[in-house]
């Protein structure tokens, strides 16, 4: 199958897909996001590949959606713009563990897009931020909710309400990549990790990536209701009574475990 916007080449058990606009950065317009998703949807039966790299050609990684194509498009036209809308959900269910070879920009549906990854290298030198605000929108491929849960609330909400890009050392540091590598070696440092993985047990492998990725599942609201029963539960322990009571008598408390 021959892409427009991509590069799909094999390495053994590791595909390797090239984001491959790079006159605009790789910014993901309908006919990438199409690319991609018949790509991947190959990828996904072929069980003679085991695991995927992600990368870009040229500057960098990808520079979002491409804004040239969205500037003329209304909200019904982009709720109705198929896999340009879904690619990121497309990623982010793939099987098969994906690392992604982050240099040069990963800024918004660009990060969006390494964050539905499961492994991000990021070169030194490379920048990523969720830069939609200073266009008058929010993210829309997951970005809100996926960069909460790297980096926590403070620093998503510093991202995403200013604009401003991190480093890809400050990234490492809040836990948005998993490691930097020096400049021009992510994808070189990406296949070494997806060939120790593809050399692994592959139903092991995609068990493991379903079990970490359960862990991210539930949604705050279902947390907050979870800790609510928790904490009304406690109130009937004995426990509960001595501790309070030990506080007021101003004495530690004897914890029994009933
Ligand atoms: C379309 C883009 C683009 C983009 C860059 N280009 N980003 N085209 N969409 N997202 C194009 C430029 O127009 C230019 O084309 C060429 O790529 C090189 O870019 P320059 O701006 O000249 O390069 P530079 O000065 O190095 O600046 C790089 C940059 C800047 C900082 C990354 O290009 C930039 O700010 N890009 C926009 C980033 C952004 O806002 N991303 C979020 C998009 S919204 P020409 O033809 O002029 O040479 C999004 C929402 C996701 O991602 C929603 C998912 C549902």
């Amino acid at each position: 199958m021959e892409y427009q916007t991509i590069a799909l080449s094999r390495e053994g058990p590791v595909a390797v897909l090239t984001l491959n606009r790079p006159e605009a950065l790789n910014a993901m317009n309908s006919a990438m996001a199409r690319d991609l998703t018949q790509a991947l949807e190959s990828l996904s039966k072929d069980d003679s590949v085991r695991c995927l790299v992600i990368t870009g050609s040229g500057k960098g990684f990808c520079a979002g959606a491409d804004i040239r194509e969205m500037a003329g498009m209304s909200s019904t036209e982009v709720a109705r713009a198929g896999s340009l809308l879904s690619i990121w959900e497309t990623v982010g269910k793939y099987p098969k563990p994906i690392v992604a070879a982050l240099s040069g920009f990963a800024l918004g549906g660009g990060l969006e897009l390494a964050m539905c990854c499961d492994i991000i290298l990021a070169a030194q030198g490379t920048k990523l931020g969720q830069p939609e605000i200073n266009i008058g929108i929010i993210p829309g491929g997951g970005g809100t909710q996926r960069l909460t849960r790297a980096v926590g609330r403070y620093k998503a909400m510093e991202m995403i309400l200013t604009g401003s890009s991190i480093t890809a050392d400050e990234a490492a540091s809040a836990g948005l990549v998993s490691r930097v590598v020096p400049a021009g070696q992510h994808l070189q440092e990406a296949m070494k990790i997806a060939q120790t993985i593809a050399s692994k047990a592959p139903i092991a492998v995609r068990l493991a990536k379903q079990a970490v990725s359960s862990a991210e599942e539930g949604t705050l609201p279902d947390g907050l209701k979870h800790e609510k029963q928790l904490f009304l539960l406690l109130f009937s322990t004995k426990d509960k009574e001595e501790g309070m009571k030990a506080f007021l008598e101003k004495r530690p408390p004897v914890f029994t475990g009933e």
